[in-house]
């Protein structure tokens, strides 16, 4: 769902910058996303492209970027990125991406915004190719629960925790390799989509990623 006006802003400050280039970043490369040069990365709500720079500093064959918000897209795009493009999709619709076309699917957070956030993980499976890597960080539902009584982002109530996410992600033929959990705060997680070939999750696509 789109970001409250609070939530906006805060994502495209300069102390979020700083967080996600300073902490965050360094632990993706450390579970696996290092290792993304020459292959093609997609990001699922890349808000407004700072993931898209950092990913784009290690060379992959192709990035791509999409969130629902049409205001971060257009942000994203204005960074003149080579290699990397940016589309408005919906994490549980990427309709527009074809079946196994990521080596990588990164999240930065975004998760606990999705109504249907089952349906953006099985979308993220379907992104994937088999063996491909799947990079999520979120924050705990119980934490965001205190956070909206404080700050009152508005955060959806769609029950979304760490818990239920490492459940999910197995239920989806995501076969959970590495973790870095501080309990009812964050998760980061590692997951390999697995070689078993599984239905399609939606409908045949009608554009490759890159
Ligand atoms: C907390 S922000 C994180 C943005 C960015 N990943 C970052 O780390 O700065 C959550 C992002 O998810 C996007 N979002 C929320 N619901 C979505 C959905 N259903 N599909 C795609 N993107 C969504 C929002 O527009 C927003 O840009």
């Amino acid at each position: 769902m789109r970001l409250s006006d609070a939530e906006f802003d805060a994502m495209n400050s300069r102390a979020r910058r700083v967080l996600q280039r300073c902490v965050e970043w360094p632990l993706f490369k450390r579970m696996g996303l290092g290792d993304c040069a020459g292959k093609d990365v997609v990001e699922v709500g890349c808000g407004s492209g700072y993931g898209a720079a950092l990913v784009s500093s290690l060379g992959p064959a192709s990035y791509v970027g999409f969130d629902v918000m049409p205001e971060q897209i257009d942000i994203a795009r204005r960074r003149g990125l080579a290699n990397a493009s940016f589309l408005v999709a919906d994490a549980t619709d990427a309709g527009e991406l074809a079946d196994e076309c990521a080596d990588f699917v990164v999240i930065f957070g975004i998760l606990h915004h999705v109504e249907s956030w089952r349906a953006a993980v099985a979308q993220c499976r379907r992104l994937l190719r088999p063996g491909g890597i799947l990079l999520v960080e979120e924050p705990d539902g119980t934490l965001l629960r205190g956070w909206d009584r404080v700050f009152a982002w508005g955060h959806p109530q769609q029950g979304f925790t760490l818990a239920g996410l490492e459940y999910e992600l197995d239920a989806d033929g995501l076969e959970l390799e590495d973790k870095l959990v501080i309990p009812g705060v964050f998760g980061l997680y590692r997951a390999r989509r697995r070689a078993v070939a599984a239905p399609a999750v939606h409908t045949a696509a009608d554009h490759a990623c890159a």
